[in-house]
């Protein structure tokens, strides 16, 4: 019998992470012959780690914190959406060295289109403009959004990303400056809820019968900014799971040319 193709998931720490999971539900359910592990890398060893998981025959890898931005510096080439996202999640396997991907894009895009329908000419908030925010801006531009506000408690981060995308659909601004009108999606990318905290929310923001209010973390109870928004009166709230499912299918598809479904897994990980 042949031997499994090898990959595996790369972060400090890792132990609590659910790709290992997800990868081997997707493998299950297309009948793919791989193995997928969870492997700490020291935190000074991410390079000399990559070059010799090369060498042991690896096929692809995901990246997560906290080396998505050394992944992107380490890889032989990159894809035009890493590019753009100045950070790497996926690694894939070329006869030299490693080819850099983003897929958290992709995976917000497929996981509010999941939520809403398409978001073609929806109004979006997103809050914060560090790592996982600018990851993201491009696949929801491509995805045809009307407008997107980028607010940020750092207001010139959010300047400078929104002009980065140097499109006329996307300003950067303060939180305090936000335009009080209705969107149709506002999502929650800051770091603030690692610490029990939150972006400063306004009711206006979130008056619209259908609005969405989307939280690119997750966890086992509702996220506070998602409690906080229902509070305010969103009518649908959502956490980062199904965003963390859709980018490794993402991967996946890029791996084995296959897509796999992702609602059972997504079903599977919220028990
Ligand atoms: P990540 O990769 O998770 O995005 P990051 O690049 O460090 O991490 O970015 C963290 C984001 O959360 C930033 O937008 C940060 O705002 P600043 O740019 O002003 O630092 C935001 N953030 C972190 N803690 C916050 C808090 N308590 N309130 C509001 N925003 C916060």
């Amino acid at each position: 019998m042949s031997q499994p193709d090898r990959y595996a998931v790369l972060g400090n720490p890792i132990a609590h992470s659910k790709s290992p999971l997800i990868h081997r539900l997707f493998a299950e359910q297309t009948q793919q012959v791989m193995r997928y592990e969870a492997l700490c890398l020291p935190l000074d060893g991410f390079v000399s780690g990559i070059q010799a998981l090369h060498q042991q025959g690896y096929r692809g890898m995901n990246v997560t914190v906290p080396f998505k931005f050394e992944a992107f510096a380490a890889c032989e080439s990159v894809s035009e959406r890493a590019q753009l996202a100045g950070a790497v999640n996926t690694l894939i396997r070329t006869d030299s060295g490693w080819q850099g991907e983003n897929t958290d894009g992709a995976g917000l895009v497929a996981d509010l289109t999941r939520l809403v329908g398409s978001l073609a000419g929806k109004r979006l908030l997103m809050l914060g403009a560090g790592g996982a925010a600018s990851g993201v801006v491009k696949p929801l531009l491509d995805a045809k959004v009307d407008q997107l506000t980028i607010a940020n408690r750092t207001a010139q981060k959010a300047i400078d990303l929104a002009q980065r995308a140097a499109q006329g659909r996307v300003n950067g601004c303060g939180f305090d400056v936000v335009p009080n009108q209705p969107y149709d999606i506002i999502i929650n990318a800051t770091a603030a809820s690692l610490a029990g905290d939150l972006p400063p929310l306004k009711a206006g923001w979130f008056a619209d019968a259908g609005c969405l209010a989307y939280d690119m973390m997750y966890g086992k109870e509702p996220t506070v900014f998602m409690q906080a928004a229902q509070e305010l009166g969103a009518e649908q709230q959502a956490d980062g799971l199904g965003m963390l499912v859709e980018q490794a299918a993402e991967a996946f598809y890029l791996w084995r040319g296959i897509r796999p479904q992702t609602e059972p897994v997504r079903l599977v990980l919220a028990e």
